[in-house]
């Protein structure tokens, strides 16, 4: 589709959008429709750091409601938490963050850029931007390791004793509370205790806008299981949530579940499946679900000299549990969303159509209500029917600009369905539906309007003709 050849200036519909690069075309939008700036942009932008604007806001608070209504709320087994960002640096010497939360890190001696030893492939020259350090003729130095936490003090005396971390991943707070949720809460192995959180890591290499960043957010979930049933409960939890990416309408073929080999598990994982999602720039990983067995509750045992086992009555004995950890970054979740919900449709005049084919509960706004014209009547009737439809949908009315305009800012922010009043609707009470998806048009009595929204997003599935 958008190759075809635009008749009346001889260039392809692809070749006259100055942004050339998928990627790019998906970053201009987030910034075009307030999802994501970059950070502190005024004074020149802080790297790897970004803000969510008011559609983003809604977009992030969306996937995190729903990722927990589907890990936590739907089920008998999940109980939430939420621990603090700061911790007793204890729990990252405890955990072997300290000395092995690192990433192997090289300097190329020619252009002074310093990348990952393990991502060299995926990095760029800082000289030969269209090469890899390992293309480019550079010379590189020897790998050595650099540890990716953040350090900061706490209290006004500044001295050793005083450092603390910020936390390089949310799974710690829950499984310093392991005893405190079994002693608390009417649970029972297996269970598991679920939290979204902020995370922070300096990374070496960063990129792909959220995809890498220095301040991130984590939705986790530790699951507690007997010892021995842990491969069960990791195949299951791998399956669980292949499904929630594929409820949401992600395409299939661009998602895969990838095992980690030996040399790429993290220090305290026996196994981990990656759900990889096919990006603009190839497969990557969205979200890993490890097997941390009873790596971690066995460490803090012994370092807090607290029993973090649970009575297994039928053998009579004390058992640490294993652990099963499905894990995901809220921002990357976000990209992937956006990535995949990004198409472009040419249309009949060769003018490119933009289109997030956001899943309407995913949806920032739902339903559009515009009047066609700002006359006759048509204003009052179409805010009486957003003030009806807000209190079931997020809406938004708008009667500013032509209606075409009004549809095309609705179609980039992923809104599935507009509702214009139009001059018909005075004579005969019906109003039309506009899918965003099919560009169909239906006229409904306004009257059953939210009834036909309701069953319509309940229908929902993504087009076969989606693509970016
Ligand atoms: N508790 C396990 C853990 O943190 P991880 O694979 O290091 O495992 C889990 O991180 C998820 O967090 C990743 O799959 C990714 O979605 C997200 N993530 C990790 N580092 C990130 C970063 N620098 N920026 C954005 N998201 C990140």
């Amino acid at each position: 589709m958008n190759g075809a050849l635009n008749r009346a200036s001889g260039t392809t519909a692809r070749e006259e959008n100055t942004v050339s690069d998928h990627m790019e075309r998906v970053v201009a939008l987030t910034k075009r429709r307030g999802f994501v700036y970059p950070s502190s942009e005024i004074y020149g932008g802080l790297q790897a750091t970004y803000d969510y604007g008011p559609m983003g806001v809604e977009l992030k608070r969306l996937i995190k409601d729903d990722w927990w209504r589907d890990v936590v709320s739907q089920r008998e087994n999940v109980v939430g938490l939420d621990a603090s960002i700061l911790m007793a640096a204890r729990v990252w010497e405890v955990s072997g963050h300290v000395a092995g939360f690192n990433d192997p890190m090289v300097d190329c001696k020619t252009c002074k850029g310093r990348f990952r030893e393990d991502k060299l492939e995926q990095s760029q020259c800082l000289k030969k931007k269209k090469m890899t350090p390992l293309e480019c003729g550079g010379e590189l130095t020897e790998p050595r390791l650099f540890n990716l936490m953040f350090k900061t003090k706490a209290g006004p005396i500044d001295d050793d004793a005083a450092t603390i971390y910020l936390r390089p991943e949310t799974a710690q707070g829950i499984l310093v509370n392991f005893k405190n949720v079994m002693d608390t809460m009417r649970v029972k192995i297996p269970f598991g205790i679920a939290q979204i959180g902020k995370a922070f890591r300096n990374e070496i290499v960063t990129g792909n806008q959220i995809f890498r960043m220095r301040e991130f957010e984590q939705m986790e979930m530790e699951f507690f299981c007997e010892p021995g049933t842990d491969e069960e409960w990791w195949e299951y939890w791998k399956a669980e949530r292949l499904r929630w990416w594929e409820e949401l309408g992600v395409r299939k073929d661009h998602l895969r579940i990838r095992p980690h080999s030996d040399d790429e598990l993290a220090h305290y994982a026996r196994a981990c499946g990656d759900v990889e999602y096919k990006y603009p720039w190839g497969w990557d990983e969205v979200e890993g679900v490890a097997n941390r067995t009873d790596y971690d509750l066995k460490k803090h045992q012994e370092g807090s000299g607290r029993g973090l086992a649970y009575r297994d009555e039928e053998k009579k004995e004390w058992v640490v549990p294993y652990v099963v950890e499905p894990a995901m970054g809220v921002d990357r979740c976000f990209l992937t969303i956006l990535c995949d919900a990004y198409a472009e449709h040419e249309k009949p005049n060769g003018e490119i159509r933009t289109v997030l084919h956001l899943h309407p509960r995913l949806a920032p706004v739902q339903v559009g209500i515009f009047p066609l014209v700002k006359k006759d009547g048509m204003p009052d009737r179409a805010r009486a029917i957003y003030d009806d439809l807000k209190t079931h949908f997020r809406c938004l009315y708008d009667q500013a600009g032509s209606i075409g305009k009004r549809y095309a800012r609705l179609d980039e922010i992923g809104t599935p369905f507009c509702v214009t009043v139009d001059g018909d609707t005075a004579t005969d009470g019906t109003v039309t539906v506009r899918h965003r998806d099919s560009l169909d048009q239906d006229r409904v009595p306004a009257e059953t309007v939210g009834a036909f929204l309701r069953a319509a997003m309940a229908d929902w599935t993504r087009p076969e003709t989606a693509t970016a």
